[in-house]
């Protein structure tokens, strides 16, 4: 059995969910939907971006890449298709448009293009971990109702998109000189793609009672968190147990 069969499987279960229902956002406070439509457009965009990775992989040759891994990862592509699905109910159920493209949509596709496979599933990573500090920190701050049940759904899919990547990355590094180019390219472009995110949906945040520092010392913990994950010792973690926690309501 491949190592990447228990992925390919939990894949394909979570495939088999339906949509959550969103015909209203009805318990949400008026002043927030404007702001959270323009932020959740936003992040749809780059949750429907990723399908050429899905036809790449099949070329890949790395070590630990075999026939389940490229399932798996097509699974997951998937996956973030139905996160595109899902964001764009809700979008047009608080009233706002679906939007073409972002600059900040352009500069990740052009960073993703640039690179070659492991670095296209580092930005990957980077990006779980955005989706888990706004997703988490947004349905954290919302009132019990479908809008909330729904991003909660999605945060812990991007936890265990970040758990599937890490999986990948701690086997393609190998060696000290691998190690710390792997730290050096993980904390830059974490850092850049959550301090975009703080200062692009500031005001979302803010909307919601999230501070900017606040936002950022989350981020800060997570990117840490992922770091240790990715260059560390073996984790001592259980296999269950996510490498970072989706935010709790304050
Ligand atoms: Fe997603
Ligand atoms: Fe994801």
């Amino acid at each position: 059995m491949s190592t990447w069969t228990h992925w390919h499987n939990r894949f394909a279960e979570r495939a088999r969910r339906p949509l959550p229902p969103l015909d209203d956002a009805a318990e949400l406070p008026a002043a927030w939907r404007a702001p959270l439509a323009r932020s959740l457009a936003r992040f749809q965009i780059g949750e429907a971006g990723e399908g050429r990775i899905a036809h790449q992989v099949a070329r890949v040759t790395l070590p630990a890449v075999d026939d389940e891994y490229r399932a798996a990862l097509r699974l997951f592509v998937r996956e973030e298709g139905r996160h595109a699905r899902i964001l764009g109910g809700m979008v047009r159920g608080l009233g706002g448009e679906l939007l073409g493209t972002t600059w900040s949509e352009r500069l990740f596709v052009r960073v993703r293009r640039l690179a070659g496979f492991r670095l296209k599933i580092l930005v990957l990573l980077a990006a779980e971990v955005v989706g888990i500090g706004f997703y988490g920190s947004i349905a954290a701050r919302l009132p019990v109702g479908k809008l909330r049940a729904a991003l909660e759904e999605i945060t812990g899919d991007e936890a265990s998109h970040l758990d599937f990547h890490v999986d990948f990355l701690r086997r393609q590094i190998d060696g000290a000189g691998a190690r710390w180019l792997a730290r050096a390219a993980w904390l830059s472009i974490a850092g850049i793609a959550c301090a975009l995110v703080v200062v692009d949906h500031g005001g979302t945040y803010a909307q919601v009672g999230v501070g900017r520092r606040r936002a950022l010392v989350d981020y800060a913990r997570r990117i840490l968190a992922v770091e240790r994950a990715l260059t560390g010792p073996a984790p001592a973690r259980a296999a269950a147990e996510p490498v970072v926690a989706a935010p709790q309501a304050a």
